[in-house]
């Protein structure tokens, strides 16, 4: 299909810039995280806006390399501050190597990231940067607001929209507007498809928290049942909550202030709060309010019938993935 032209791009530019540099050490765990796979989901969307957008695709090479960069970043140090033991089926880098590996390998890649817009021409260049600067402070902000609700019970659903918002769907907006400003689109439609990749963004995040209580352990690639664990204010949790009575409510909170030996049977009682309450079936609904949200604005972008239909036949899939 019509992905698979850019997945294949990208991964051959990935192949050129992942070449060996010295130290090792440092470079090492940057080109071992760097093509572990993973879905290739936000550089694939910027190539895809600056073709549907009217320029060669080719162009959004550097720009969509920076995202994914960017993205595996934020991975590792994600991973640390999760701290989760595999990343798309295999070690995490601070786990294979370091703490300190993690951190300083990490810190490499977020300039690099930044430095792939050099490559652009400078009125190109100051508007990624400006958007890159943006977003990647507001993924650091949902960040943090994610740690700091681990320890709080009292975390609403609009304050979660937020943080996830934040650590995860801007970055898909940024991904997509990155397209659409390398292809010259017009800014009401560099917003619109910014907030079409918000949207997708959110969708995609409640997805994840799904996916991290009820994905299948063979093909996750994640340890499942890890946001349980660091009792994560995910979705999940917070619709179960809000229907629980207050006896199974106490339960829920002290299973998360509980950080026990064998966390197994925390994680099997939690499931099954999130079963039984309906918050499962909730969260699916969510995914697909959000996944429908994005395709409303598909209707006020100046864009051809079948362009619309690539980006919503992108959205479609995503909702449907189990990885
Ligand atoms: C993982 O992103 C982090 C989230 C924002 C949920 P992906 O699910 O896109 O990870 P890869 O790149 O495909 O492994
Ligand atoms: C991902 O959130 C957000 C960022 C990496 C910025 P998660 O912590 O849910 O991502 P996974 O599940 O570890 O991939
Ligand atoms: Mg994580
Ligand atoms: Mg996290
Ligand atoms: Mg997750």
């Amino acid at each position: 299909m019509h992905i698979e032209k850019y997945q294949k791009a990208f991964i051959n530019y990935l192949e050129d810039f992942t070449i060996d540099r010295h130290p090792n050490n440092l470079y090492e765990p940057i080109n071992y995280i760097l093509k572990l796979g993973g879905k290739r989901l936000r550089p694939i969307l910027t190539l895809m806006t600056s073709d549907v957008f009217g320029v060669d695709y080719k162009i959004a090479l550097d720009a969509a390399l920076s995202i994914e960069v960017f993205h595996n970043f934020s991975l590792v140090h994600d991973d640390i501050m999760d701290d989760a033991p595999l990343r798309r089926g295999k070690t995490t880098v601070h786990e294979k190597w370091d703490l300190n590996t993690g951190i300083l390998s990490g810190d490499a890649m977020l300039i690099l990231a930044y430095q792939l817009f050099e490559n652009y021409e400078p009125n190109t260049f100051k508007a990624l940067a400006e958007l890159f600067s943006k977003t990647a402070l507001e993924v650091c902000e949902g960040q943090q607001y994610d740690i700091d609700f681990e320890t709080r019970n009292d975390v609403s659903i609009e304050e979660y929209l937020k943080m996830i918002e934040y650590k995860t769907a801007v970055l898909v907006g940024a991904a997509m507007k990155m397209g659409a400003i390398i292809a010259n689109a017009s800014k009401e439609d560099q917003r619109g498809i910014y907030d079409f990749g918000r949207y997708l963004g959110i969708a995609f995040q409640i997805q994840d928290d799904y996916l991290d209580a009820f994905g299948n352990p063979e093909t996750f690639g994640k340890q499942v049942g890890g946001d349980i664990i660091e009792n994560k204010k995910t979705y999940l949790y917070l619709k179960a909550e809000e229907s629980l009575d207050k006896d199974n409510k106490a339960m829920l909170h002290k299973w998360f202030q509980s950080q026990p030996e064998n966390p197994q049977e925390k994680v099997n009682s939690v499931k099954q709060l999130f079963v039984e309450t309906g918050a499962e079936q909730a969260t699916k609904l969510a995914v697909e309010f959000y996944t429908n949200k994005a395709f409303s604005v598909l209707e006020i972008l100046d864009l051809p019938d079948d362009k619309k239909q690539l980006l919503k036949q992108f959205g479609i899939g995503l909702m449907t993935r189990n990885t």
